[in-house]
């Protein structure tokens, strides 16, 4: 009896010795730490045991194509000729769908249009044919008026539930911040409007389950294969380019991506003009600090350079001379 009880025994004296609170928390802590470990250990063989069964939208999808665009790099600027296209394949096409809020008319300016241009455009109804919400001033009714150019594009849906009733449910986002939203950017947004293809036969076989449902559309680049835009860029000549520019699909593709990338910064060229001026201030600053430094330091990290009868060679050579005479000290 006594040998049974002598272990628990034992603890319970070690216990009182470390004292009862450091005890109870040694208890609690590794109470924690084993449940931890346990869940652990756990998961690790549930992952090993049963691993996670291959999805179609990992193995099919693509990463986005490359897009080389004038406004790339530190140096780049903005192509306005191919701005002035992609405004044009966005008003003709895309704009039925997306709005671009963040970008008001009169920031046309930017792609060389001048004010008459800008009136002309926002107002004719010929280009810009949506019209600005807005208020009768004697019925006080809800009415819409043309836009002017201190006036945002607006957008083709007066609010979320009327864009989605349109789009089988699916919201088309805003375009105003796309190329910053998306990874690849302006280039991603290329590869989606190029990208539309029947879905490959393969993955039908590997994944008899993942076939495109009726209203969506299989394109690779985009993150779950199945995008609810239908190819908005569908036929060569879709737009008729002003500047003879052949409008093929690549092209107005490429076009629209590129005015996108102004719309998510219109001061890209003015931030890389700042960029180079301010790189080249850094460098002439660190230049001057690293003289200061030199100046600063001159006296503290002088070195003293002995010569003639202090220098330690010279006084070495003057020892063995003298002890090869057999001269002392
Ligand atoms: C018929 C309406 C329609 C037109 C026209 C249209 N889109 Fe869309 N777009 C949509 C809808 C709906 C979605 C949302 C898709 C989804 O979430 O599955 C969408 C989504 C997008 C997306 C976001 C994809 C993502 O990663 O979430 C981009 C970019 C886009 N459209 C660009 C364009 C461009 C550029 C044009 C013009 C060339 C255009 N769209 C024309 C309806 C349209």
């Amino acid at each position: 009896m006594g040998s049974i009880l002598a272990f628990p025994a034992a603890v319970l004296a070690y216990f009182a010795r470390m004292g009862w609170v450091r005890s109870i928390a040694l208890f609690v802590g590794g109470g924690f730490a084993f449940v931890l470990l346990y869940s652990m250990v756990g998961n690790a063989w549930t992952y090993f045991d049963s691993p996670p069964a291959p999805q179609a939208a990992e193995e099919f999808h693509k990463e986005h194509k490359h897009l080389a665009l004038k406004s790339d790099g530190p140096f780049g600027k903005f192509d306005k000729a191919q701005l002035q296209r992609g405004l044009q394949v966005y008003t003709e096409v895309c704009s039925a769908c997306h709005s671009l809020k963040l970008v008001s008319f009169r920031d046309l300016k930017d792609l060389g249009y001048n004010e008459a241009e800008i009136k002309a455009y926002a107002g004719s109804g010929k280009q810009w044919k949506i019209e600005v919400p807005s208020i009768n001033p004697e019925t006080g009714e809800a009415t819409t008026r043309k836009a002017l150019p201190s006036d945002n594009f607006p957008g083709p849906f007066p609010n979320e539930t009327a864009a989605r009733a349109a789009n089988n449910n699916a919201l088309p986002p805003d375009l105003s911040l796309i190329t910053k939203s998306r990874e690849g950017g302006a280039a991603y947004v290329y590869s989606l409007l190029t990208g539309y293809q029947n879905q490959p036969a393969e993955l039908l076989k590997k994944f008899p389950d993942a076939k495109t449902p009726a209203n969506l559309h299989y394109n690779p680049y985009f993150a779950n294969l199945n995008l609810a835009m239908p190819p908005p860029l569908s036929t060569d000549g879709q737009v008729t380019y002003a500047d003879g520019t052949k409008a093929s699909v690549d092209q107005m593709a490429k076009d629209v991506s590129a005015f996108l990338v102004w719309t998510a910064e219109p001061n890209l060229e003015r931030r890389h003009a700042a960029g180079f001026w301010v790189t080249i201030f850094l460098l002439f600053a660190s230049v001057l600090a690293y003289l200061a430094y030199r100046q600063v330091w001159h006296d503290a990290k002088r070195q003293v350079v002995v010569t003639g009868a202090l220098d330690p060679t010279n006084q070495a050579k003057t020892r063995k001379a003298k002890a090869k005479a057999g001269v002392a000290g």
